[in-house]
């Protein structure tokens, strides 16, 4: 098989085929993923949280991202690698260029990923002009925590969820490659991804998204504290980590995850 790109995500959701992705800051799990078949390692800034031990995202500096990213990098095998841009890295486009531009030569990232709707249109645009593939994070926005007013579902009002709809169509009319919903309704996520060309991933928004995208750690029931209502402890129905990853893929392949008790 050949490296997955971005218009292999495209086909593969023109085919109706589900797409898996996991999060991953190392090559030792990165290969055990890739193995297990999932197409998408995103080196998320959740990093901050499970391997630093930070209360948020918010800490995570430039050159972390870009040392985890080319750890996962190296054990990639065919699968596309999608780097987190850290809090406060992508204030401007020209900002946002040389972060990007620092994840992929030094990282060796293939996508970057920011969250934002509306007031990233412009960096979306500026970074596609300069052949950066970019992921556009929307609904919950972990490193908007303090403003939100905490880890909440986004989107439910027909308000929120018109302006959301809006915000999505903006990424991919400016280039965003992807889109990634969290905490998001199932049907306003619905509505979103039949509303795009673009594949949308999914975290806890629902079965009907292109992709479907957990933290690693959250679906090896190995993150301290209450695991969040949208992921699964895998490890359970697969015995261990390798069974654990080939059963999410199975079952975001046959679409038996994410299931009511994971949905909003
Ligand atoms: O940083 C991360 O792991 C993420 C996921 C929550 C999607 O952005």
């Amino acid at each position: 098989m050949s490296r997955i790109t971005t218009s292999t995500l495209r086909k593969m959701k023109q085919d109706g085929e589900k797409i898996a992705c996991l999060t991953a800051y190392d090559a030792s799990f990165a290969q055990i993923l890739v193995e297990a078949g999932v197409e998408i390692l995103l080196v998320g800034d959740s990093l901050g949280m499970i391997l630093q031990g930070q209360d948020s995202t918010l800490p995570v500096k430039l050159e972390d991202m870009v040392y985890h990213t080319r750890m996962v990098r190296a054990a990639s095998g065919d699968a596309l690698v999608m780097a987190d841009m850290p809090f406060m890295t992508y204030i401007k486009p020209i900002q946002a260029l040389a972060t990007a531009g620092r994840l992929m030569k030094e990282g060796g990232a293939h996508m970057v990923k920011l969250e934002g709707g509306a007031p990233m249109v412009e960096t979306v645009a500026h970074l596609a002009e300069h052949g950066i593939p970019v992921c556009a994070h929307l609904g919950l926005l972990p490193q908007s925590v303090n403003k939100l007013g905490g880890y909440k579902v986004q989107g439910r009002s027909d308000e929120q969820a018109e302006a959301m709809l809006r915000d999505a169509r903006a990424m991919e009319d400016a280039g965003a490659d992807c889109l990634l919903l969290e905490c998001v309704p199932s049907a306003l996520a619905a509505t979103i991804s039949a509303a795009l060309a673009i594949p949308v991933i999914g975290i806890g928004a629902g079965p009907h998204c292109d992709a479907q995208v957990l933290v690693l750690y959250d679906m090896l029931g190995i993150t301290p504290g209450k695991r969040p209502k949208f992921s699964k402890d895998f490890l359970l129905q697969g015995g261990d980590i390798r069974g654990a990853v080939r059963a999410y893929v199975q079952a975001v392949k046959d679409g038996s995850f994410p299931a009511d008790e994971h949905t909003f």
